[in-house]
C-alpha cells in the first residue's frame, strides 16, 4: 500500500514538474517575443497641416479607419479587454495630454506606427490593425497625422497592457495573430492614392482599410482568430451573405445596426462609426461587395 503511495506520489510530483517547466518555458519564450525589436523602415514620411488634410483625417479616424473604436471616442486611450488570465489590452492616449504619447512621436514614427505596426523604439506593437493600414495612401496616413496634432489633450495614465498565460498559450500555438507588424509589405515605402469616387476601386480601398479586418480578407465572415468566446463571428459580406440585401438595406445596416428582417446587429459592429459614412462612400462599398466572389460562411 505504501508502496503505491509511493509511485503515485513520484508520478504527481514528475507531472507537476512537467507542467511547471512548460509554464516556465513559454513564459521565457513569450517574454523574448515581446520584448523583441525589429529595424524600423528607414524612408522619409512627413504630414500636411492643411484645413483640408485635417478634416479629411477626422473622417478617416472617426468613420473609415475607425481609430476611435480601440482608442476611444476623445482618443485618451482605454481599455480594450480586461481579463488578467487572458490579456489586460490598452490601447493608448493617442493625444498630447498626460500619458499620451503623441509629442515624443515624429510624423515618420507615427506612420511606422500605424502602417508597419513598430513603435518608435522598434517593439512590434500588439493587436493594431496594420495588416489592414498598411493600404492606408499616403495622403490618407498623412490626413490622420495632420488631424491627430490638432485633437485636444487628454490627460489620461495608461493601463500597462499584460498579456496573460491564456494569450501566450494560444499565441504560441499559432491561434492568436498578437503582432500587429506580421503581414506588412515593410518594403513598401508609398502608397499611391484611390479616387475618391463611387468606384469599385475606391469601394475596395475602403473595405481593405475598414472591414476586412472583422470580415476577413474574402469578406467570408467568421470567428475573429483569438477574440474572446463572447465575440459573435463578423458576418459574410459576399453574395452568398448579403445577397438578399438591397442597397437601402445595407445603408440601414450600416446607419442603424438593423438588418433588413428588422433583427439588432451586435455592438462589435461598429455603427457609431459606419454611420458617418457618406453617401458615395456607401455606394463605392456596396458596388464593390457586390463584385465578389460567394463564399461559405467562416471562409474567412
Ligand atoms: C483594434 C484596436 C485598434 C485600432 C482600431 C487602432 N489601434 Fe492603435 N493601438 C492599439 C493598441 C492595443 C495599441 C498598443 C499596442 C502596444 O502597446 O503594443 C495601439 C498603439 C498605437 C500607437 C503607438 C502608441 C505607443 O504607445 O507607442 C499609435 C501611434 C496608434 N496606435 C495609432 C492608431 C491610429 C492612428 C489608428 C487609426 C488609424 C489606430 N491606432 C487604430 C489598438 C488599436
Ligand atoms: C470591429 C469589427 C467589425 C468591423 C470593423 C466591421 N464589422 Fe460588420 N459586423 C461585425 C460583426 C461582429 C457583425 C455581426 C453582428 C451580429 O452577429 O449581430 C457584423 C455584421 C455586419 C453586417 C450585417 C450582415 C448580416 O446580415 O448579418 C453588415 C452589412 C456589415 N457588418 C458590414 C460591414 C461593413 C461594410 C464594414 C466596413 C465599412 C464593417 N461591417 C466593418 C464586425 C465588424
Amino acid at each position: 500500500m505504501q508502496r503505491v503511495l509511493k509511485y503515485l506520489l513520484i508520478g504527481v510530483g514528475g507531472l507537476v514538474t512537467v507542467v511547471l517547466l512548460a509554464v516556465v518555458g513559454l513564459y521565457a519564450w513569450s517574454n523574448g517575443e515581446l520584448a523583441a525589436t525589429v529595424p524600423q523602415p528607414t524612408h522619409a514620411f512627413s504630414a500636411p497641416t492643411d484645413a483640408a488634410a485635417v478634416a479629411r483625417g477626422e473622417h478617416l479616424v472617426r468613420a473609415l479607419a475607425k481609430c476611435v473604436d480601440c482608442h476611444t471616442q476623445d482618443l485618451g486611450g482605454g481599455t480594450m479587454i480586461d481579463d488578467p488570465a487572458f490579456a489586460v489590452l490598452y490601447a493608448p492616449n493617442l493625444t498630447t495630454g498626460r500619458g499620451g504619447m503623441l509629442s515624443g512621436y515624429s510624423d515618420a514614427g507615427l506612420e511606422r506606427a500605424i502602417r508597419h505596426g513598430i513603435a518608435r523604439d522598434g517593439r512590434r506593437l500588439l493587436v493594431m490593425p496594420s495588416a489592414e493600414y498598411q493600404f492606408l495612401s499616403d495622403d490618407d496616413v498623412g490626413a490622420i497625422i495632420a488631424y491627430l496634432r490638432t485633437v485636444a489633450p487628454v490627460d489620461r495614465d495608461p493601463v500597462p497592457t499584460k498579456i496573460g498565460p491564456i494569450a501566450r498559450a494560444l499565441h504560441a500555438k499559432g491561434d492568436l495573430p498578437l503582432f500587429a507588424d506580421v503581414g506588412v509589405r515593410h518594403a513598401e515605402e508609398s502608397v499611391p492614392s484611390v479616387p475618391i469616387d463611387s468606384t469599385v476601386e475606391y469601394g475596395k480601398y475602403l473595405g481593405e482599410i475598414g472591414c476586412s479586418g472583422c470580415h476577413g480578407a474574402t469578406y467570408g465572415g467568421g470567428k475573429i482568430p483569438g477574440t474572446p468566446p463572447d465575440w459573435p463571428p463578423p458576418s459574410n459580406l459576399t453574395p452568398t451573405g448579403i445577397g438578399h440585401y438591397s442597397f437601402a438595406d445595407f445603408q440601414r445596416a450600416l446607419r442603424e445596426g438593423v438588418r433588413p428582417d428588422g433583427s439588432n446587429l451586435h455592438p462589435l459592429m461598429p455603427i457609431p462609426a459606419t454611420k458617418l459614412m457618406t453617401e458615395l462612400e456607401f455606394t463605392a462599398l456596396w458596388k464593390y461587395l457586390r463584385t465578389l466572389e460567394p463564399r461559405e460562411f467562416g471562409t474567412r
